[in-house]
């Protein structure tokens, strides 16, 4: 159904081939997203300006794409940079970050063919500057033949304003097909995402403690795992993502059924009734 990366086990650390050993390589998942949090904070605790805290971020970005290529990992999603991170940043510190990445693309394209990374974009990012918008594409092409992990880079992404674009999308479908809004399905919705091509998200893991989902791939986590670390991103590398892997290998996934192996009661013949209580 979707690619699935070669293997390559040897290229993992000690470390990290301790914890992928005892993983189920039939359940390591198709995708998994990370919302990438706490690179502010990593640098203020060691005082340290934030860009800083950005540019360890991005060594960190290398090294997880890298062990989710060796694992044979078919998606990765990153929120790397978001519509709220666009408005509500100093500029300075929001044109730091798109120096940043047309950096992190120019240095880092000749480990993503080694890796057999292939890179896409998920995003209004059409908004973005056009010299960084030029190296995206740049990337983007040099790796389009790659056959590995696909790294997905939500920049300028929102989960809202995505599910805007994907209905105006729709409605101009359905201008034109004369479909009537009745006929609107789940499978039509889906079809309109920036992420029709892949599968929704297995796994979405947070670094930094927050428990939130802020706003990224809102209709596509509907029976996404969450995984929550209270390392901030800059100290986060692939042997933290096995490690959630792990984790996620143990959680049993229902999506909203029973799958517990549980007759299920004879209740046709039974009363309803509301019991009292406080
Ligand atoms: C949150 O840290 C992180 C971001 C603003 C986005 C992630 C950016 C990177 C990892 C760097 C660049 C990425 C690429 C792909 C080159 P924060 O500033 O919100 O941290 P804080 O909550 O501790 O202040």
């Amino acid at each position: 159904m979707y690619p699935t990366g070669a293997l390559r086990i040897h290229e993992l650390t000690p470390e990290e081939r301790a914890v992928h050993a005892t993983l189920k390589q039939e359940c390591i998942p198709q995708h998994v997203a990370i919302i990438m949090d706490g690179n502010g904070r990593w640098a203020g605790h060691r005082s340290l300006k934030r860009f800083l805290g950005h540019q360890q971020g991005a060594n960190a970005v290398q090294l997880v794409t890298e062990t989710a290529s060796r694992i044979g990992l078919p998606w990765l999603t990153l929120y790397a940079f978001s519509l709220e991170n666009n408005l509500r940043r100093p500029r300075a510190e929001v044109n730091f970050l798109m120096r940043l990445l047309k950096t992190y693309l120019e240095s880092n394209l000749g480990r993503m063919m080694d890796n057999n990374v292939r890179m896409r974009y998920i995003g209004r990012t059409h908004e973005l500057p056009p010299e960084v918008q030029d190296k995206m594409r740049w990337a983007e092409d040099a790796t389009a033949n790659n056959t590995g992990t696909t790294l997905t880079l939500a920049l300028n992404y929102g989960g809202r304003s995505e599910i805007v674009d994907a209905f105006r999308s729709l409605a101009t479908e359905m201008k034109i097909t004369h479909t009537s809004p009745d006929r609107i399905t789940e499978e039509d919705i889906h079809r309109h995402l920036y992420t029709a091509h892949m599968p929704d998200p297995d796994l979405m893991v947070r670094t930094s403690g927050e428990m939130r989902i802020s706003n990224f791939l809102l209709w596509q986590v509907a029976y996404t795992e969450i995984f929550v670390t209270n390392r901030l991103w800059p100290d986060f590398r692939g042997i933290h993502m096995l490690e959630a892997i792990e984790d996620f290998q143990h959680r049993e996934r229902r999506y909203g059924g029973l799958n517990d192996g549980t007759e299920s009661d004879d209740v046709q013949s039974l009363p309803v009734k509301m019991v009292a209580g406080r």
